[in-house]
Protein backbone atom coordinates (compact mmCIF):
# COMPACT_ATOMS: atom_id res chain seq x y z
CA UNK A 1 0.00 0.00 0.00
CA UNK A 2 2.67 2.44 1.09
CA UNK A 3 4.91 1.91 -1.76
CA UNK A 4 2.01 2.11 -4.37
CA UNK A 5 1.31 5.41 -2.80
CA UNK A 6 4.83 6.64 -3.31
CA UNK A 7 4.90 5.69 -7.15
CA UNK A 8 4.91 7.77 -9.96
CA UNK A 9 2.14 8.90 -11.74
CA UNK A 10 0.95 10.31 -15.02
CA UNK A 11 2.84 12.85 -16.04
CA UNK A 12 2.20 14.65 -19.52
CA UNK A 13 5.71 13.58 -20.59
CA UNK A 14 4.73 9.98 -20.21
CA UNK A 15 4.45 8.72 -24.41
CA UNK A 16 2.38 5.48 -22.83
CA UNK A 17 -0.38 8.07 -21.23
CA UNK A 18 -0.62 10.74 -22.85
CA UNK A 19 -0.21 9.65 -26.53
CA UNK A 20 -3.05 7.44 -26.78
CA UNK A 21 -6.68 7.06 -25.85
CA UNK A 22 -7.50 4.21 -23.37
CA UNK A 23 -8.81 0.96 -24.53
CA UNK A 24 -11.21 0.90 -21.68
CA UNK A 25 -12.91 4.43 -21.09
CA UNK A 26 -13.39 5.30 -17.26
CA UNK A 27 -11.92 6.87 -14.10
CA UNK A 28 -8.24 5.66 -14.74
CA UNK A 29 -6.77 5.10 -18.22
CA UNK A 30 -6.46 1.61 -18.77
CA UNK A 31 -4.62 1.04 -21.87
CA UNK A 32 -3.63 -2.14 -23.99
CA UNK A 33 -0.36 -2.51 -22.56
CA UNK A 34 -1.87 -2.46 -19.26
CA UNK A 35 -3.53 -5.26 -19.83
CA UNK A 36 -0.90 -7.08 -21.56
CA UNK A 37 0.90 -6.73 -18.22
CA UNK A 38 -2.17 -7.91 -15.92
CA UNK A 39 -2.38 -11.01 -18.30
CA UNK A 40 0.80 -12.15 -18.24
CA UNK A 41 1.57 -11.63 -14.36
CA UNK A 42 -1.45 -13.71 -13.69
CA UNK A 43 -0.84 -16.57 -16.12
CA UNK A 44 2.84 -16.25 -14.96
CA UNK A 45 1.99 -16.80 -10.75
CA UNK A 46 -1.33 -18.79 -11.16
CA UNK A 47 -1.59 -20.13 -14.22
CA UNK A 48 -4.68 -17.69 -15.04
CA UNK A 49 -5.23 -17.34 -18.62
CA UNK A 50 -7.35 -14.24 -19.12
CA UNK A 51 -8.87 -14.04 -22.69
CA UNK A 52 -9.46 -10.55 -24.52
CA UNK A 53 -13.11 -10.49 -23.58
CA UNK A 54 -12.05 -9.87 -20.20
CA UNK A 55 -10.57 -6.34 -20.87
CA UNK A 56 -13.83 -4.35 -18.93
CA UNK A 57 -13.39 -7.11 -16.02
CA UNK A 58 -10.05 -6.46 -15.35
CA UNK A 59 -10.89 -2.46 -15.86
CA UNK A 60 -13.57 -2.77 -13.19
CA UNK A 61 -12.16 -5.21 -10.38
CA UNK A 62 -8.75 -3.47 -10.63
CA UNK A 63 -9.85 0.12 -10.41
CA UNK A 64 -11.14 -0.32 -6.99
CA UNK A 65 -7.31 -1.90 -5.68
CA UNK A 66 -6.33 1.76 -7.60
CA UNK A 67 -8.55 4.02 -5.27
CA UNK A 68 -7.65 1.76 -2.34
CA UNK A 69 -4.39 2.56 -2.98
CA UNK A 70 -4.53 6.01 -3.69
CA UNK A 71 -2.64 5.82 -7.07
CA UNK A 72 -4.14 7.63 -10.33
CA UNK A 73 -3.01 5.22 -13.14
CA UNK A 74 -2.67 1.16 -14.33
CA UNK A 75 1.33 1.51 -14.96
CA UNK A 76 2.18 3.15 -11.87
CA UNK A 77 0.00 0.26 -10.33
CA UNK A 78 1.89 -2.63 -11.61
CA UNK A 79 5.12 -0.76 -11.73
CA UNK A 80 4.65 -1.20 -7.64
CA UNK A 81 3.32 -4.26 -7.70
CA UNK A 82 5.54 -6.91 -6.47
CA UNK A 83 4.97 -10.37 -5.99
CA UNK A 84 5.11 -11.35 -2.43
CA UNK A 85 4.01 -8.08 -1.42
CA UNK A 86 0.26 -7.42 0.31
CA UNK A 87 -1.21 -5.79 -2.71
CA UNK A 88 -0.28 -8.71 -5.12
CA UNK A 89 -2.66 -10.86 -2.54
CA UNK A 90 -5.82 -8.38 -2.99
CA UNK A 91 -4.60 -8.38 -7.00
CA UNK A 92 -4.73 -12.08 -7.24
CA UNK A 93 -8.08 -12.13 -4.99
CA UNK A 94 -9.66 -8.94 -7.29
CA UNK A 95 -9.11 -11.27 -10.54
CA UNK A 96 -10.28 -14.87 -9.77
CA UNK A 97 -13.66 -16.00 -10.17
CA UNK A 98 -15.39 -17.18 -7.73
CA UNK A 99 -18.50 -18.58 -8.55
CA UNK A 100 -19.70 -21.61 -6.78
CA UNK A 101 -22.57 -23.02 -4.80
CA UNK A 102 -24.11 -26.18 -2.67
CA UNK A 103 -24.57 -29.26 -4.09
CA UNK A 104 -23.23 -28.00 -7.47
CA UNK A 105 -23.18 -30.88 -10.44
CA UNK A 106 -25.23 -32.58 -7.41
CA UNK A 107 -24.49 -36.14 -9.41
CA UNK A 108 -20.62 -35.81 -8.13
CA UNK A 109 -22.16 -36.43 -4.60
CA UNK A 110 -24.12 -39.55 -5.33
CA UNK A 111 -20.72 -41.06 -6.69
CA UNK A 112 -19.12 -39.64 -3.95
CA UNK A 113 -21.12 -41.43 -1.45
CA UNK A 114 -20.92 -44.69 -3.39
CA UNK A 115 -17.20 -44.29 -3.57
CA UNK A 116 -17.01 -43.43 0.46
CA UNK A 117 -19.06 -46.59 1.11
CA UNK A 118 -17.02 -49.18 -1.40
CA UNK A 119 -13.71 -47.93 0.38
CA UNK A 120 -14.52 -47.52 4.19
CA UNK A 121 -11.99 -49.77 6.26
CA UNK A 122 -12.51 -49.91 10.00
CA UNK A 123 -10.29 -47.66 11.55
CA UNK A 124 -9.11 -45.83 8.27
CA UNK A 125 -9.89 -42.14 7.42
CA UNK A 126 -10.64 -41.18 3.96
CA UNK A 127 -8.65 -38.35 2.19
CA UNK A 128 -10.65 -36.01 -0.01
CA UNK A 129 -8.51 -32.84 -1.42
CA UNK A 130 -11.12 -30.08 -2.40
CA UNK A 131 -9.01 -28.30 -4.56
CA UNK A 132 -10.35 -25.02 -5.51
CA UNK A 133 -13.16 -24.51 -3.05
CA UNK A 134 -13.91 -20.98 -3.20
CA UNK A 135 -16.14 -19.71 -0.65
CA UNK A 136 -16.68 -23.34 0.98
CA UNK A 137 -19.77 -24.45 -0.21
CA UNK A 138 -18.04 -27.34 -2.59
CA UNK A 139 -16.08 -28.63 0.73
CA UNK A 140 -19.10 -28.43 2.97
CA UNK A 141 -21.20 -30.45 0.40
CA UNK A 142 -17.93 -32.92 1.05
CA UNK A 143 -19.25 -32.61 4.37
CA UNK A 144 -22.64 -33.28 4.62
CA UNK A 145 -21.90 -36.07 1.49
CA UNK A 146 -19.82 -38.06 4.56
CA UNK A 147 -22.48 -37.28 7.18
CA UNK A 148 -25.11 -38.68 5.52
CA UNK A 149 -23.65 -41.87 4.01
CA UNK A 150 -22.29 -42.71 7.31
CA UNK A 151 -25.33 -41.47 9.05
CA UNK A 152 -22.98 -40.09 11.71
CA UNK A 153 -21.85 -36.69 12.89
CA UNK A 154 -18.22 -37.84 13.07
CA UNK A 155 -18.02 -39.69 9.78
CA UNK A 156 -14.39 -41.35 8.91
CA UNK A 157 -13.63 -38.37 6.28
CA UNK A 158 -11.39 -35.69 6.44
CA UNK A 159 -11.35 -32.94 3.80
CA UNK A 160 -8.38 -30.56 3.01
CA UNK A 161 -10.13 -27.46 0.83
CA UNK A 162 -7.69 -24.87 -0.71
CA UNK A 163 -7.97 -22.37 -2.89
CA UNK A 164 -5.43 -19.43 -4.14
CA UNK A 165 -7.58 -16.80 -3.36
CA UNK A 166 -7.22 -15.86 0.25
CA UNK A 167 -10.34 -14.02 0.99
CA UNK A 168 -12.61 -16.86 -0.06
CA UNK A 169 -10.23 -19.06 2.07
CA UNK A 170 -11.29 -16.79 5.40
CA UNK A 171 -15.21 -16.58 3.88
CA UNK A 172 -14.88 -20.58 3.39
CA UNK A 173 -13.67 -21.13 6.80
CA UNK A 174 -16.33 -18.99 8.65
CA UNK A 175 -18.95 -21.29 7.71
CA UNK A 176 -21.74 -18.79 7.55
CA UNK A 177 -24.42 -18.93 4.80
CA UNK A 178 -27.37 -16.78 3.73
CA UNK A 179 -30.44 -18.66 3.17
CA UNK A 180 -30.76 -18.34 -0.10
CA UNK A 181 -27.28 -19.93 -0.50
CA UNK A 182 -28.17 -23.06 1.21
CA UNK A 183 -31.62 -23.19 -0.29
CA UNK A 184 -29.91 -26.17 -2.63
CA UNK A 185 -29.24 -27.95 0.54
CA UNK A 186 -31.88 -30.86 1.26
CA UNK A 187 -34.20 -29.63 4.16
CA UNK A 188 -33.23 -32.64 7.01
CA UNK A 189 -29.40 -32.42 6.48
CA UNK A 190 -29.73 -28.60 6.35
CA UNK A 191 -31.59 -29.41 10.07
CA UNK A 192 -28.88 -31.68 11.21
CA UNK A 193 -25.44 -29.82 10.19
CA UNK A 194 -26.26 -26.17 10.44
CA UNK A 195 -27.34 -23.55 13.18
CA UNK A 196 -29.93 -21.89 11.84
CA UNK A 197 -28.63 -18.65 13.80
CA UNK A 198 -30.80 -15.71 12.57
CA UNK A 199 -33.64 -15.37 10.02
CA UNK A 200 -31.54 -15.03 7.20
CA UNK A 201 -27.99 -16.93 8.54
CA UNK A 202 -27.29 -20.26 8.85
CA UNK A 203 -23.66 -21.41 10.37
CA UNK A 204 -21.89 -24.76 10.22
CA UNK A 205 -22.16 -27.02 13.19
CA UNK A 206 -18.86 -27.53 14.84
CA UNK A 207 -18.73 -31.63 14.17
CA UNK A 208 -18.84 -30.74 10.35
CA UNK A 209 -16.35 -28.13 10.96
CA UNK A 210 -14.03 -30.63 12.95
CA UNK A 211 -14.16 -32.69 9.31
CA UNK A 212 -12.41 -29.71 7.12
CA UNK A 213 -9.18 -27.84 7.20
CA UNK A 214 -8.64 -25.00 4.93
CA UNK A 215 -5.89 -23.62 4.01
CA UNK A 216 -4.35 -21.52 0.79
CA UNK A 217 -2.49 -23.21 -2.25
CA UNK A 218 -1.98 -22.17 -5.76
CA UNK A 219 -2.15 -25.39 -7.90
CA UNK A 220 0.74 -23.66 -9.67
CA UNK A 221 2.72 -23.04 -6.76
CA UNK A 222 6.01 -25.35 -6.67
CA UNK A 223 5.50 -26.83 -3.30
CA UNK A 224 1.04 -28.23 -2.67
CA UNK A 225 2.45 -29.62 0.90
CA UNK A 226 -0.21 -32.33 0.12
CA UNK A 227 -0.27 -35.17 1.75
CA UNK A 228 -1.72 -38.63 0.23
CA UNK A 229 -2.66 -41.48 -0.36
CA UNK A 230 -6.10 -39.25 -1.67
CA UNK A 231 -8.95 -41.26 -2.13
CA UNK A 232 -10.85 -38.34 -4.20
CA UNK A 233 -9.83 -35.09 -5.52
CA UNK A 234 -12.59 -32.46 -6.65
CA UNK A 235 -10.69 -30.09 -9.13
CA UNK A 236 -13.74 -28.48 -10.52
CA UNK A 237 -14.05 -25.48 -12.57
CA UNK A 238 -11.18 -23.75 -12.13
CA UNK A 239 -8.58 -26.09 -14.55
CA UNK A 240 -11.10 -24.06 -17.65
CA UNK A 241 -9.08 -20.87 -16.70
CA UNK A 242 -5.74 -22.58 -17.35
CA UNK A 243 -4.60 -23.12 -20.69
CA UNK A 244 -4.24 -26.96 -21.96
CA UNK A 245 -0.61 -27.50 -20.78
CA UNK A 246 -1.41 -25.97 -18.24
CA UNK A 247 -4.21 -28.30 -17.17
CA UNK A 248 -2.22 -31.31 -18.27
CA UNK A 249 0.57 -30.12 -15.73
CA UNK A 250 -1.93 -29.96 -12.63
CA UNK A 251 -3.62 -32.91 -13.59
CA UNK A 252 -0.58 -35.42 -13.70
CA UNK A 253 0.69 -33.60 -10.44
CA UNK A 254 -2.37 -34.95 -8.93
CA UNK A 255 -2.15 -38.20 -10.06
CA UNK A 256 0.21 -39.22 -7.99
CA UNK A 257 -1.42 -38.04 -4.78
CA UNK A 258 -4.14 -40.45 -5.33
CA UNK A 259 -4.45 -44.24 -4.40
CA UNK A 260 -5.08 -46.99 -7.24
CA UNK A 261 -8.85 -46.26 -7.04
CA UNK A 262 -9.50 -42.73 -6.07
CA UNK A 263 -11.58 -40.63 -8.11
CA UNK A 264 -11.01 -37.21 -9.73
CA UNK A 265 -13.93 -34.91 -10.06
CA UNK A 266 -13.83 -32.54 -12.83
CA UNK A 267 -16.10 -29.19 -13.65
CA UNK A 268 -18.81 -29.85 -16.33
CA UNK A 269 -16.63 -28.16 -19.00
CA UNK A 270 -13.28 -30.00 -18.42
CA UNK A 271 -12.22 -32.84 -20.03
CA UNK A 272 -9.03 -33.97 -20.27
CA UNK A 273 -8.43 -36.97 -23.20
CA UNK A 274 -4.62 -36.30 -22.73
CA UNK A 275 -4.56 -37.00 -19.02
CA UNK A 276 -6.14 -40.48 -20.03
CA UNK A 277 -2.83 -42.23 -19.41
CA UNK A 278 -2.83 -42.28 -15.35
CA UNK A 279 -6.80 -41.54 -15.63
CA UNK A 280 -9.73 -43.41 -16.80
CA UNK A 281 -13.01 -41.62 -17.74
CA UNK A 282 -15.59 -43.39 -14.92
CA UNK A 283 -18.23 -40.88 -15.87
CA UNK A 284 -19.80 -37.46 -16.40
CA UNK A 285 -16.41 -35.71 -15.55
CA UNK A 286 -14.91 -37.99 -13.08
CA UNK A 287 -12.07 -39.97 -13.57
CA UNK A 288 -10.64 -42.87 -11.75
CA UNK A 289 -6.94 -43.35 -10.66
CA UNK A 290 -5.62 -46.52 -12.83
C1 LIG B 1 -15.23 -20.86 -10.28
S1 LIG B 1 -14.48 -21.21 -8.74
C2 LIG B 1 -14.87 -22.93 -8.58
C3 LIG B 1 -15.25 -23.29 -7.17
C4 LIG B 1 -15.66 -24.74 -6.95
N1 LIG B 1 -14.57 -25.64 -7.24
C5 LIG B 1 -16.87 -25.11 -7.77
O1 LIG B 1 -16.74 -25.84 -8.75
O2 LIG B 1 -17.97 -24.65 -7.44
C6 LIG B 1 -12.75 -21.27 -9.21
C7 LIG B 1 -11.81 -21.15 -8.02
O3 LIG B 1 -10.50 -21.49 -8.45
C8 LIG B 1 -9.59 -20.70 -7.74
N2 LIG B 1 -8.29 -20.69 -8.45
C9 LIG B 1 -7.97 -20.05 -9.59
N3 LIG B 1 -6.69 -20.25 -9.90
C10 LIG B 1 -6.17 -21.05 -8.92
C11 LIG B 1 -4.88 -21.59 -8.67
N4 LIG B 1 -3.84 -21.34 -9.47
N5 LIG B 1 -4.72 -22.35 -7.57
C12 LIG B 1 -5.75 -22.60 -6.73
N6 LIG B 1 -6.98 -22.11 -6.91
C13 LIG B 1 -7.20 -21.34 -7.99
C14 LIG B 1 -10.27 -19.34 -7.66
O4 LIG B 1 -9.76 -18.55 -6.64
C15 LIG B 1 -11.72 -19.74 -7.47
O5 LIG B 1 -12.11 -19.70 -6.13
Amino acid sequence: MVSLKSSPSITPENPLFSASQPDVPGEFAFHGEDFERVRALLKQHTGISLSEAKRSMVYSRLARRLRANGVTSFRAYLDALRHGKPEWEHFVNALTTNLTYFYREAHHFQILAEHFKRRARPGEVLQVWCAAASTGEEAWTIALTAAETFATLAPPVHILATDLDTSVIDTARRGVYRGEQVARIPEGPLRRHFVHEAPDLYRVRPELRALVTFRQLNLLGADWAVRGPLDAVFCRNVLIYFDRATQLQVVERMAPLLRPGGLLFVGHSEHFSHGQRVFSLQGKTVYVRN
